[in-house]
Formats: C-alpha cells, structure tokens, sequence
C-alpha cells in the first residue's frame, strides 16, 4: 500500500502521548495538556514524558538539579560555535552543536540521563549564540532559576517577570510533545538503526528546520506584518490563497477542527493581554482566514494550528524572530528525547518499502 508522506500510517504504538484529531485533545502520558499547562512546570512535565508519571517533590527537585548543573557548555563546545560563519542560522548551529557532543558518553543505548544533559545545553547554545552575533557579553546561566526563567535570562540579562515566565512556560509545556509528528519520526527512525541519542537528536533538529514544521511562527509574523491592519486581511489572505500560497499557522496533518494548544495559547494570551493591538491583529486575521479557507478550501478544516498564536507568544515577550524555532527546537527535545528511549525499549529497524514507478529498460 502506498501512502503519500505515510498520511494516516500508524508507524509505532507509544505510552507518550496521544492526539485525538477529531476531538481537538493532546493528552501526554493520560494527561489533558489544559491540566498540564495550569498546574504543572516545565521540569514536573518532563519528568513525566521521560519517566511515565509525574514526579514528587523530592524527584522534580532532583530534576531541576540536574539540569541546572548541566547547563553549562564545554569550553570546546564554545570554541566550535564561536567558529562557526556568523550567516549560519541559528537551526544548523543548534544541529552542529548537539551534533558535536557525540562521544562515548551518549553510546547506545540511550538513557535519560542522556536525555537531561541535551534538554539542559540547547537554552545555553541559543544564548550563546546569540551574544557571539549581537557583539554582546554572555549571560553565564544562572543555577537559582528554573529551567524557562533561565533560558529568558540568558537572552535578556534580567530576571524576567512572573507574566513571561509563565507566557514561555505555557508555550514550552504545550509543544514539548506531539506524537509522531516529522521530526520525533527522523529521531525514531535514527534510533531503531540503534546509534545514539546525539545522532537521532541531531535528525530530530534537522527536521525541524524546514518550515512546514517548525518553521511556521516566523511565517505567522511575516504574514501579520504584511497584513499590517485589519482592513487588508481579506485581499492579502484571498491572494495568497488564489495564489497557490499557504497560510503560515493555518493547517495540520492530525488535527482537523481546533488545536487545542492554539486555544490554550489564545487563552495565555488573553490573560496577560497588552494594549499593542497585535493581539487583537492576530485574532482578526484568524478570523477572516478560516472563513476564507472555508471559502476557497471547503471540506479541508483548516483552522489555526499551535503556530499561529506561538508567534504571538513569542512576540508578547520581544524574543527576536530567528529565535522562534529554536524555543521550540528547547521544548520539543524532551518528546524527541522520550520517543528515543522509547524506540530503544522494544526497538525494530524502521525500513519501509519504496514503489518503484520508472521503467524498466532493456539493456546492452
Ligand atoms: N493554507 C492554505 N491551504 C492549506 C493549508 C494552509 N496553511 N494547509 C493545508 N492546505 C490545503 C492544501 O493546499 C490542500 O488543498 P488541496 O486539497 O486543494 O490540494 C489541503 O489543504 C490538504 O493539505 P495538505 O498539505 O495535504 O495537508 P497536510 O496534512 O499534508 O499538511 C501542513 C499539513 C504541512 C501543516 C499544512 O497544513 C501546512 O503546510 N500548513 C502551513 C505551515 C504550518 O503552519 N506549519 C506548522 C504546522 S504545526 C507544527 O509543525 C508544530
């Protein structure tokens, strides 16, 4: 049987998470996400990926320790990213620099220590980085913070406000998992040959990448600052469509009514709203949007996916563009982590087959 781009094709049973596309649920590990997101950390949502139940006090204690000892990079690790040419985008430095921590320390099989130390390095590439390119001095990361506050420190020098703290935290607790999406398949499908977590993490970024993945929020604000005010969203969006273009933020391959991490984004939103009127922008072009898809795209269900209001997140908290796939890229490596250990449990090779439709030629 073929599938094209293996739509509707169960490729693995998991205990991770699950999604029901009709309904509009994420559930990881049997836990609605809403619970998720308003009772829980970042760290305590982890543990419970990586380990199947949430953690007690004692164990997300444990936890935040080690992550806060890892953050830290080598000094060789700093030397290869300092040498890297300043064009490259902040993507393929995050996939060089994970890729390089490729040493016998990360040999199959993969274990969730493994796991801790990668989650706890990607916030400190990122800011890294990003003071290499913007000539700055380098926030050291601070072991008194939690893992988000942190990660906001580091990129902005200050302690940043409980609103943000909990602004990035809702975001990152939302996207951390997402069933067998492209890139948690690239680390899967790495794994089952059974080499090690850092060559399938270093598969999961490079999936990532690409913009009908993670790419998206970073098209969501173009989109938005072509659209500039309310009265242009109709012609913009009704050309781009007539155009064959797709709506960055619009669309997904499971969900086929509402995403329910774009509702809980929407709602964060709404909570910590501010008088920029770019809410309200994003929350227009919404609208008109699916009444166009449904227009132009009947019978599709095309509403906004996780995306669309991730990028008014990220915006609320001044995190600059180039940033916006790699804050996913620091929340998603926890589902990327989990579906690695996962894989290596109960772990056969991923080989599917290939039709070939060529011809077959007669030869000399
Ligand atoms: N804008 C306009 N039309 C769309 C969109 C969109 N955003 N998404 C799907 N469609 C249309 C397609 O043109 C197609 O129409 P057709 O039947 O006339 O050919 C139909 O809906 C089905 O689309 P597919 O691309 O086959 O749907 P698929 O499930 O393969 O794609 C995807 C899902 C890749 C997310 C797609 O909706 C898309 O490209 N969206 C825009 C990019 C985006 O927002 N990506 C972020 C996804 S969420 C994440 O990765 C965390």
């Amino acid at each position: 049987m073929f599938a094209e781009g293996l739509k509707g094709i169960v490729a693995a049973q998991t205990l991770i998470s699950h999604i029901d596309g009709k309904e509009g649920r994420l559930i990881y590990r049997g836990y609605e996400i809403g619970k998720l997101t308003r009772g829980y950390s970042f760290e305590e949502v982890a543990y419970l990926l990586w380990h199947g139940r949430l953690p007690s006090q004692d164990e997300v204690n444990k936890l935040e320790r080690k992550l806060n000892e890892n953050r830290c990079l080598t000094p060789y690790l700093m030397e290869l990213i300092k040498l890297l040419p300043k064009t490259m985008d902040m993507m393929s430095v995050l996939r060089t620099a994970i890729s390089s921590e490729g040493t016998l320390e990360y040999c199959w099989k993969p274990t969730i220590d493994q796991a801790v130390k990668l989650t706890a390095i990607v916030p400190t590439i990122i800011a890294y980085r990003q003071s290499i390119l913007k000539d700055q001095m380098f926030i050291e990361p601070r072991e008194d913070l939690s893992h988000v506050e942190n990660f906001l420190y580091m990129i902005t020098g200050s302690i940043p406000s409980k609103l943000v703290v909990s602004a990035l935290e809702t975001y990152m607790i939302l996207t951390l998992e997402h069933g067998m999406n492209a890139s948690a398949f690239s680390a899967r499908v790495t794994a089952s040959t059974e080499s090690d977590m850092v060559s399938a993490i270093t598969s999961a970024i490079g999936t990532m990448k690409g913009p009908l993945h993670g790419g998206a929020p970073s098209g969501v604000i173009q989109l938005l600052n072509e659209i500039g005010t309310p009265k242009n969203a109709d012609k913009v969006i009704r050309e781009k469509l007539l155009h064959g273009e797709k709506l960055m933020g619009f669309g997904h391959r499971v969900y086929k009514t509402h995403d329910p991490r774009a509702i809980s984004l929407k709602d964060k939103l709404l909570e910590a709203r501010e008088e920029d009127g770019w809410l309200d922008l994003a929350m227009h072009v919404e609208k008109v949007a699916i009444r166009i898809l449904n227009e132009l795209k009947p019978g599709r269900n095309l509403y906004t996916n996780v995306e669309f209001y991730a990028a008014a997140i990220m915006k609320s908290i001044n995190l600059d563009l180039e940033l916006f796939t790699p804050t996913f890229t620091a929340s998603r490596i926890v589902g990327w982590t989990a579906h690695v250990l996962e894989q290596a449990e109960n772990n056969t090779i991923f080989r599917p087959r290939a039709e070939y439709i060529g011809e077959i030629r007669g030869g000399v």
